[in-house]
């Protein structure tokens, strides 16, 4: 499915969500405010660790630090020690960071937009989203983990969430859509329905708000979304060619059909000691495909004596070509370079 919602439909859906949210909101301690550092104190909290874990942190933070201004005064050791049990201590020392910037930068004042909020040190898309929306009614999404599974399920989408494209492709998507007058309720629905309802595993579809809009549940593949595949794990490879030249020839072989460069043609892997003497000159260059990386050192060897050259070629593994004829065969990429600058 592709950017093709009818809006009738999104208006609906939202409509849903959010009366079941007014049921059946959670009852927690930032919900209770609308104060910018407050939301910004929960959500970096909230983003790498679980609502249960995280309220109790939340609190005895507030309460040791109920403004911008006292985290600003506060050292290093004590923010940090407020954190202690989150663990990604990184996102402490990113707070204090932050709340310097405040004070300094923007006179005490949150910056109020979903673009200002990003300024602040360890504030992404995520949060800046939730911020915007929940403080100042900004209508945008706020796109993690969680929203992707809820819309990719509700919409049956497959596009790969783990794509660097996936952002982009759910903000489009839903931008338009997101309630105009209550973006943090949205937002905050969206967060509850996917923790309480549309559940990673087992998923509570027979009662959800939604069940009769969800596209996935009505064509039975609630449990093959959200896609995410694997990473491609990028492999590293060493290689080493020797580009043996004397007069106009140089020597290549045929590579098989396994492995990469299927059919083409490539120049020596190895070449016999005597020849060792008469490398001129070696380069490495590194080359991507798709799935490994290419670290290729490249010896040029200008056979002294043809009865060497001649000697390797009766083997019968390599053939030798002539220059101006190299064009006749293919090559891989970095072997063509060779060839024109050493050819
Ligand atoms: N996770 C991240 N932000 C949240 C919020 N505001 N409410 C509930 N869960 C969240």
């Amino acid at each position: 499915m592709k950017n093709n919602i009818e809006k009738a439909y999104f208006l609906k859906l939202t409509r849903k969500i959010l009366s079941w949210y007014d049921l059946h909101r959670r009852n927690l301690p930032w919900r209770e405010t609308q104060e910018p550092y407050k939301i910004w104190i929960s959500e970096i909290i909230l983003q790498q660790t679980r609502v249960e874990q995280g309220w109790n942190h939340y609190v005895n933070f507030i309460r040791r630090f109920p403004t911008v201004k006292d985290l600003h005064e506060a050292e290093d050791d004590e923010v940090l020690l407020y954190w202690k049990g989150l663990g990604y201590y990184s996102r402490a020392l990113n707070l204090h960071k932050a709340s310097h910037q405040v004070i300094e930068e923007y006179n005490g004042n949150f910056p109020n937009t979903f673009a200002g909020l990003q300024q602040l040190k360890g504030v992404g898309k995520y949060t800046a989203a939730a911020i915007a929306s929940i403080c100042f009614g900004e209508a945008v999404p706020a796109i993690d983990g969680n929203f992707y599974r809820v819309f990719s399920r509700m919409l049956a989408d497959d596009f790969d969430i783990a794509s660097p494209k996936a952002y982009s492709y759910f903000y489009e998507l839903i931008f338009p859509f997101v309630d105009k007058e209550r973006p943090g309720d949205f937002n905050q629905a969206v967060m509850d329905l996917g923790s309480q309802v549309c559940k990673p595993k087992n998923p509570d579809c027979n009662n959800c708000p939604v069940n009769n809009e969800c596209l996935a549940f009505g064509t039975d593949r609630v449990g093959e979304l959200p896609v995410k595949k694997k990473k491609l794990k990028v492999e590293t490879l060493d290689l080493h060619y020797y580009f043996v030249k004397h007069g106009n020839q140089f020597l290549i072989r045929q590579r098989d059909e396994s492995f990469i460069w299927k059919k083409l043609y490539e120049f020596p892997a190895a070449i016999p000691e005597e020849l060792y003497k008469d490398i001129v000159y070696e380069k490495m260059v590194q080359h991507k495909l798709t799935h490994k990386t290419l670290n290729i050192t490249f010896s040029r060897v200008e056979v002294g004596n043809r009865d060497s050259f001649e000697e390797f070629i009766s083997k019968g593994e390599y053939i030798a070509v002539d220059m101006d004829k190299s064009h006749e065969k293919s090559f891989p990429k970095p072997l063509e370079k060779i060839i024109l600058e050493w050819g």
